[in-house]
């Protein structure tokens, strides 16, 4: 062999021990964390796991100006309700572009009483996913294309999110959710509303809604709840995340979470109270949704067959096919949304009159 040859071998060698090393070094971190997770989960658990289901830190875009709705090409107006003692939640009230807003009025209901002339108009509160604010782009566009449809759309951040104060918790967001209710109540007191909850949101909506049924007989009920992209309950949920999916391998792992989550009370039993609620419900999945698979939507069915009473109003699964690329987020820019928004019998859809 030459010194030459013998030099190159040399090189090679040295950068395959680099490599080596890395990948040595790389699978010992991924074992650790399949090891150790449930160790920090019962040290740590209930920031981790509140941390990553009620991601109120990530704003996204820190900069921008949750008070200019405008900004996002929304018609509607941003206003601030007092939902608890020390609870103050951000909302926008989006209005479909035909009506003429009034910036003087300052509370939620000086503008549903300016906005809301007939009995009949139905009302949507939007609750968002885990994430972002209710500014977030896909958002905005979804509000956007609804109101273009004629429909009214309350949009709220849950405490803890955006420029909402408090401390994220499940029975805090129902809260919220329950005081936009009874604000709307008060001034339309007959008007249908819809809970319309995305992802995370889809949790909140029911979960507000039992609480409605449940602890608030005095008020009017919603008239009907949108599931877009539902998952099935919290612990399917927790079992989807990409990251559970390599640390589940750990036996001890799953039965830690879920001691971590019942400490934390973050339950949202979707199965469960999807198949009691006598409201009509509708479920919407992406077939190719990335974050919350569609086989969620699957096992939500198999259960309601078993579960829910005949004689309870309907829950109807609308599939969006992989082919319309919506994924998890889009689902307002499939080809057929405004037809399937103006299919859904309580949604129904008004004449966009002035001011109606
Ligand atoms: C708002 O108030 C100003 C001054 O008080 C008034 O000139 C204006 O017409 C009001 N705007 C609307 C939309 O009522
Ligand atoms: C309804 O109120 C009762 C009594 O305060 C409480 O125990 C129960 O958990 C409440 N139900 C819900 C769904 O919050």
């Amino acid at each position: 062999m030459t010194i030459e040859r013998q030099k190159k071998k040399s090189k090679l060698s040295f950068f395959k021990k680099i490599f080596i090393r890395w990948i040595v070094s790389m699978i010992t971190i991924i074992i650790s964390l399949i090891v150790l997770s449930p160790i920090f989960l019962r040290l740590y658990g209930d920031i981790i796991l509140t941390k990553m289901f009620f991601q109120t830190w990530s704003r996204y875009y820190p900069w921008i100006d949750l008070t200019k709705p405008d900004a996002f090409r929304l018609n509607a107006v941003n206003v601030y309700e007092q939902t608890e003692p020390n609870v103050r939640i951000g909302i926008w009230y989006i209005l479909p572009p035909i009506i003429t807003i009034d910036h003087n009025l300052s509370t939620l209901a000086d503008h549903l009483k300016q906005y809301v002339k007939s009995d009949d108009l139905p009302i949507i509160i939007y609750l968002h996913g885990q994430d972002g604010t209710r500014a977030t782009r896909y958002r905005s566009n979804h509000y956007r294309m609804m109101s273009t449809f004629g429909n009214q759309i309350i949009a709220l951040d849950y405490r803890g999110y955006g420029d909402s104060t408090g401390i994220p918790t499940v029975d805090g967001f129902a809260q919220d959710v329950i005081h936009v209710v009874n604000v709307i109540r008060q001034v339309c007191p007959q008007n249908p509303i819809t809970l319309w909850g995305h992802s995370m949101g889809t949790g909140v909506a029911l979960w507000a809604m039992n609480k409605l049924f449940q602890n608030h007989s005095d008020l009017k009920k919603p008239s009907g709840v949108v599931l877009e992209a539902p998952f099935y309950n919290t612990i399917q949920a927790l079992v989807s995340y990409p990251i559970t999916r390599i640390l589940k391998i750990n036996p001890y792992f799953l039965q830690a979470a879920l001691d971590s989550l019942a400490a934390v009370k973050i339950n949202f039993p979707n199965n469960e109270i999807i198949s009691f609620l006598p409201l009509p419900i509708i479920i919407i999945h992406s077939e190719d949704d990335a974050v919350i698979p569609y086989h969620h939507a699957q096992l939500i069915e198999d259960y309601v067959k078993i579960h829910r009473d005949k004689n309870l109003p309907p829950v109807r699964f609308i599939t969006v096919p992989r082919s319309a690329n919506c994924g998890h987020n889009h689902i307002y820019s499939y080809a057929k949304f405004q037809e399937l928004v103006s299919d859904i019998a309580f949604l129904k859809r008004l004449p966009l009159t002035k001011n109606s």
